[in-house]
């Protein structure tokens, strides 16, 4: 895929290939085989998908001669502590757009993003409306610097980001070659739905014969499946790359509850759970929803997804922390999360 004419420019940053595991006690609740493959090890800091992404992106930058990364998201946006970690690993600064007020401590993601040097510019909820302006300002003010600012969409949702999750299916088909279960399902957490659009490339590219299903945590399912269209389109114009839209992309909607920024019980529930069950730790924003859905939709029908599924963790444990109080009274009711 990296050989596509013309090249394109790739920083290696992720710990690849990250590990599959099976979860034994879950697999035998559902009476199917559950893996996981876990690309929340790709990193301390660099951890979760945005990482695989981001070996796109900043290659992308660094061709271009960019010194500054500009990125934008939410306060605990994994994304902006990911690109505040690769900019302190590769001697670059990183400027980060955050929508929310300046918090009294830090904590989580924004915690390690500041500690790792980024600047943080925080956007008010009306500001938000208008954040490619904001993003677009920032820019020119580092052009004014005298440096040279390359800017990231939010969750690094772009063509060139995607890339990550070609490569991130090519890892998981070169794993089943050499002896992994050839599972019939591969699901992902879908925010924008990029990592998906990345993988359902690397199905057709890589001959991988799983089904690939996303399951969105926020954007209604018609958002999704609209925009990974348009990825693999650009994929196809911009790269060559030798991929078709499929005729069906399947989600599994109705687990994005009151969408990304507002957690409920069930989804601290389920991060306890599964802490407890197979000593994974999800996060309560995407990895939790999604994989609470999967669970849910296997639940229903043991046979939907077929004997072998594989979840990919995409990481994103960090925003865990700011949820301390929430999660300590759950803790400390009696009874919760027998499994
Ligand atoms: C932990 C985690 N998982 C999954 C996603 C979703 O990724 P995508 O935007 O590629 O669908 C995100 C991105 O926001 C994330 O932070």
């Amino acid at each position: 895929m990296v050989t596509a004419a013309p090249p394109v420019p790739r920083v290696e940053l992720a710990y690849v290939p990250t590990p599959l595991g099976r979860l034994e006690r879950l697999s035998r609740e559902l009476g199917i085989e559950l893996w996981v493959k876990r690309d929340d090890l790709t990193g301390l800091l660099e951890t979760g998908n945005k990482i695989r992404k981001l070996e796109f992106l900043v290659g992308e930058a660094l061709a271009a001669g960019a010194d500054t990364l500009i990125t934008c998201g939410t306060l605990q946006s994994n994304c902006a502590r990911a690109v505040a970690a690769v900019a302190a690993r590769l001697g670059l600064r990183a400027v980060l757009a955050l929508k929310g007020e300046p918090p009294e401590t830090y904590d989580g993601n924004l915690l390690l993003a500041r500690l790792l040097g980024a600047e943080v510019r925080y956007v008010s909820d009306g500001e938000w409306e208008g954040i490619d302006g904001v993003l677009a300002d920032l820019a020119a003010r580092v052009r004014a610097d005298g440096r040279v600012p390359y800017v990231i969409p939010e969750s690094g949702a772009t063509v060139t980001g995607a890339l990550g999750y070609v490569a991130c299916g090519q890892e998981l088909a070169q794993q089943i070659e050499h002896g992994a279960p050839d599972f019939d399902t591969v699901a992902v957490t879908a925010f924008s739905g990029g990592s998906q659009a990345g993988l359902l490339m690397a199905r057709q590219l890589f001959g991988l014969r799983a089904e690939i299903i996303g399951v969105p945590v926020a954007w209604e399912a018609a958002r999704v499946r609209t925009y990974i269209r348009e990825l693999i389109a650009a994929a196809r114009s911009r790269y060559g790359l030798g991929v078709e839209a499929p005729e069906e992309i399947r989600l599994l909607d109705g687990y994005q509850g009151p969408g990304r920024a507002s957690v409920r019980a069930e989804e601290l529930e389920i991060v306890v759970r599964v802490a407890r069950l197979e000593g994974i730790l999800l996060d309560p924003v995407y990895t939790a929803k999604a994989f609470g859905g999967l669970l849910d939709h296997i639940r229903r029908d043991r046979r939907a997804l077929g004997e072998r599924v594989c979840f990919i963790h995409t990481g994103g444990i960090f925003s865990l922390f700011p949820f301390r109080r929430p999660l300590s009274r759950l803790l400390d009711e009696s009874g919760l999360v027998e499994s």
